[in-house]
């Protein structure tokens, strides 16, 4: 058996997690501080630097306390390296390193977004979904995981769209020209003056709500050559609603009070519905052009449930989504990716610096 120590503070969660032998969770503990920024409307860095200092010993002695595990029995610490914010990210690489120090335990650098991709490795049978078959019993066994997988990640700093030829191993087949799948929520959430963060609340304010009320853009994008190609732009669509708010709204002013008689139901619906048509549409050409086995979809914005039936309707292929818990940031998924980057071999030497830019793959 391999017990790994994951921790993660590369954002606005303090998080650490023991994970056994890659894909089963013994704990998973989330400080979140997402009452803290919300009045800010995003992240305030100094704020969430601070908060993990804070935060993060008891976090990791209550995910050791949860799994009945000291950290004689941790196997390796799984520390996120990158990408993040800097200030956050030092945080939990300083505490790792001391506790590598002071118990001797091996340190494995991880990449935050190699951490969403497998988190897929934490999710039960429940969450293969094959077009026109009922889930999975969460008895039964998991299907294994065969390689060539299409891998979406959709987060607030990031859209991946990634090739997954086994473990570790990755081509970038597109990713966005300007605002993250996870951003524009963020942004349009506080168009219509939704509560921080968006993503949750278009979601819930889209409920009811007409997705063909308002024929936002579809941005497909295309090469010299005139094929589509597998990058995203949401910049437009956020412009879009701005424009549609004006138009119904004369007076409307962005991070101004929104006017009750506006229809934030249909508008919402109708943004959601873009986004999902172009990240659906795409990750379906992927798997097609690529014979994946199966789609993975993860991050923030996977936990949308629009996007998951979508996906799991348009796909042609087996999808797997996480479960919500482990769709927004937690140190499970750093556990579970510092597993197999364990048994490969790889340890970290103690002075390895964190990496706020570090892109998981070279574009294809
Ligand atoms: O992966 P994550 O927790 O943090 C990053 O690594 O960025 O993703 C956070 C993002 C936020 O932009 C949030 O609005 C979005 O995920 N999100 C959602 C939903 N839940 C969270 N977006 C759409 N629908 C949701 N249900
Ligand atoms: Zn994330």
């Amino acid at each position: 058996m391999t017990l790994i120590l994951g921790i993660e503070t590369s954002c606005d969660e303090t998080a650490a997690a023991v994970v056994e032998d890659g894909q089963a969770i013994r704990s998973n503990v989330i400080s979140s501080q997402v009452d803290l920024h919300a009045q800010y409307g995003g992240i305030f860095p100094e704020i969430a630097s601070r908060a993990h200092i804070e935060r993060i010993y008891p976090v990791v002695e209550q995910a050791l306390a949860e799994a009945q595990a000291t950290l004689d029995d941790i196997d390796a610490i799984a520390v996120t390296r990158g990408p993040g914010l800097a200030g956050s990210l030092v945080v939990g690489a300083n505490l790792a390193k001391g506790l590598a120090l002071g118990r001797e335990r091996p340190v494995v650098a991880v990449n935050h977004l190699e951490g969403h991709v497998y988190s897929l490795w934490l999710a039960g049978p429940q969450y293969r979904f094959v077009p026109g078959q009922p889930p999975a019993d969460p008895a039964d066994p998991v299907a294994p995981i065969e390689f060539p997988l299409v891998v979406l990640i959709v987060s607030g700093g990031h859209t991946d769209l990634l090739l997954m030829t086994g473990h570790a191993q990755y081509t970038l087949l597109g990713s966005t020209l300007d605002d993250a799948a996870g951003e524009a929520f963020d942004k349009v959430g506080r168009l219509l003056g939704l509560p921080y963060p968006g993503g949750p609340s278009i979601q819930k304010a889209a409920q009811g709500g007409n997705p063909a009320a308002f024929d936002f853009p579809r941005v497909w994008l295309r090469g010299n050559q005139g094929e589509q190609n597998y990058d995203f732009s949401f910049s437009g669509l956020k412009t879009a609603v701005l424009r549609a708010l004006q138009a119904l709204d004369p007076g409307y002013k962005p991070d101004s009070e929104v006017s009750s008689d506006l229809p934030v139901a249909d508008l919402a619906a109708s943004f959601q519905a873009a986004v999902v048509d172009v990240l659906v549409g795409k990750t379906a050409r992927a798997a097609e052009e690529y014979d994946a086995r199966e789609v993975f979809i993860s991050g923030g914005v996977s936990a949308n449930s629009a996007l998951r039936a979508a996906m799991i309707e348009g796909a042609g292929r087996p999808v797997r989504v996480p479960p919500l818990s482990l769709c927004t940031d937690n140190a499970a998924m750093i556990a579970a990716a510092g597993h197999f980057r364990f048994l490969a071999g790889q340890r970290d030497d103690l002075d390895f610096d964190v990496r706020p830019t570090w892109p998981l793959a070279d574009p294809a």
